[in-house]
């Protein structure tokens, strides 16, 4: 078993990683002398899946199940949930436990930072992106009709347990979409990430605890130094998007449907890396070692139906577009990142039509 510790302003808190990690909730929560109280929030879906395993947790009633999936991840949701937290009297000396993938992560972590003005929330997370990277740094919130993500708050968790024994229920896609994020922290942090996935990719796919859990500790232990040296994103944390501004603004042009957010920041790697190599700044060799795991994994959806105007305009509305600026982050090498403040229309154009994109 694998402990991390991630300093945040409210206090630190470690992020427990390892096969059968869930057994060890009770005992953890014990131990933080976490809430009096506790209370599970889950999906129907996963709480179908892995509810058996919280038995021995110390909770005093059955879950609250809330809807699941990015359509649901909104004020009313939240609204509904809150409805629940009062019935079931909720107060000062509860924890809530948010058991499921980011969505349930980002819309639990919002109300337990909003409720009673803010209760202590754990994670556990059941999804590969959600292991790696949603469940650590405090990020919470809901998204608007108008724009992903518009409404949320900082609220660190108290704890995080990432358990990668969940993960084998996991539909291919979704395990694969977790995948890039680890690429990510890969070519930005730890190049033997890149390594190690190429070289087991059939133990990885296959769920084998021995190669998934060694990605998820690598992942989180990268994460969690960030959020721990940069909680608010004024500097360091911006690495944790590379890939993340052309990958969102094919998520936003495609209305969340095309893509699961992993595979768009597939591409957005690949445009981010295009761009580099075209200024000089990343060496080619990195943009083909990236591209040919991306096509190990298999094939992302096609980009081929979507315009590359529209992406760059949906980059104008992004939230890493500071003042009028543009923080881009491209690879000078691997595991090294620098960012650019000057990229221009034409080369993030070029670069979304170098991966597939029509004009
Ligand atoms: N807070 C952050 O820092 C941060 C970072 C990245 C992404 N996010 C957010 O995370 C969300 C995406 O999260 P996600 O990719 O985990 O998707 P998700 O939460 O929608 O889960 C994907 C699907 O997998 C199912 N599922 C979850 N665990 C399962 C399991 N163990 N077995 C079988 N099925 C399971 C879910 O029911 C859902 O249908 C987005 O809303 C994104 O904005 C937040
Ligand atoms: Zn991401």
């Amino acid at each position: 078993m694998d402990r991390i510790t991630v300093s945040a302003s409210r206090g630190p808190y470690s992020v427990l990683i390892g096969a059968g990690a869930i057994e060890s909730l009770g005992a953890e929560l014990d131990k933080a002398k976490l809430g009096q109280r506790r209370i599970l929030i889950s999906s129907e879906r996963v709480w179908d899946f892995h509810g058996p395993l919280f038995r021995k947790i110390g909770a005093d009633r059955t879950p609250i199940l809330i809807e699941d999936g990015e359509r649901y991840k909104n004020l009313n949701t939240v609204a509904r949930l809150f409805d629940q937290l009062v019935k079931v009297q909720a107060d000062r000396s509860t924890v809530i436990v948010a058991v499921g993938g980011g969505v349930i992560g980002d819309m639990v972590g919002f109300a337990a930072a909003t409720y009673l003005r803010g209760l202590p929330v754990v994670h556990v997370p059941t999804t590969l992106l959600a292991q790696v990277d949603s469940a650590i740094g405090g990020k919470t919130g809901v998204n608007h009709p108008l724009g992903k993500n518009l409404i949320g708050s900082f609220h660190a968790p108290s704890l995080v347990v990432a358990d990668p024994i969940v993960l084998g229920t996991l539909p291919r896609r979704e395990f694969r979409a977790g995948l890039y994020e680890v690429i990510k922290y890969g070519v930005i942090a730890e190049p033997a990430l890149l390594d190690r996935i190429r070289d087991s990719v059939t133990a990885i796919f296959a769920r084998d605890g021995d190669a998934v859990a060694p990605l998820v500790a690598a992942s989180c232990r990268i994460k969690a130094a960030v959020v721990s040296a940069d909680e608010r994103e004024s500097g360091l944390r911006r690495t944790l998007n590379f890939g993340h501004t052309i990958g969102h603004a094919l998520e936003s042009v495609t209305k969340y449907k095309q893509f699961r957010h992993g595979e768009a920041i597939g591409y957005g790697m690949l445009a981010a890396l295009a761009i580099g190599v075209a200024r000089g700044v990343t060496p080619k060799s990195l943009y083909e070692e990236v591209e040919a795991l991306i096509t190990q994994l298999g094939p992302l959806p096609s980009v081929a139906d979507i315009s590359s105007k529209e992406v760059y305009a949906a980059i104008g509305r992004d939230k890493k577009v500071v003042a009028g600026t543009l923080h881009f982050i491209a690879a000078s090498g691997r595991g090294q990142t620098v960012e650019l403040t000057d990229v221009t229309e034409k080369e993030i154009k070029a670069a979304v039509k170098k991966i597939g994109l029509r004009a």
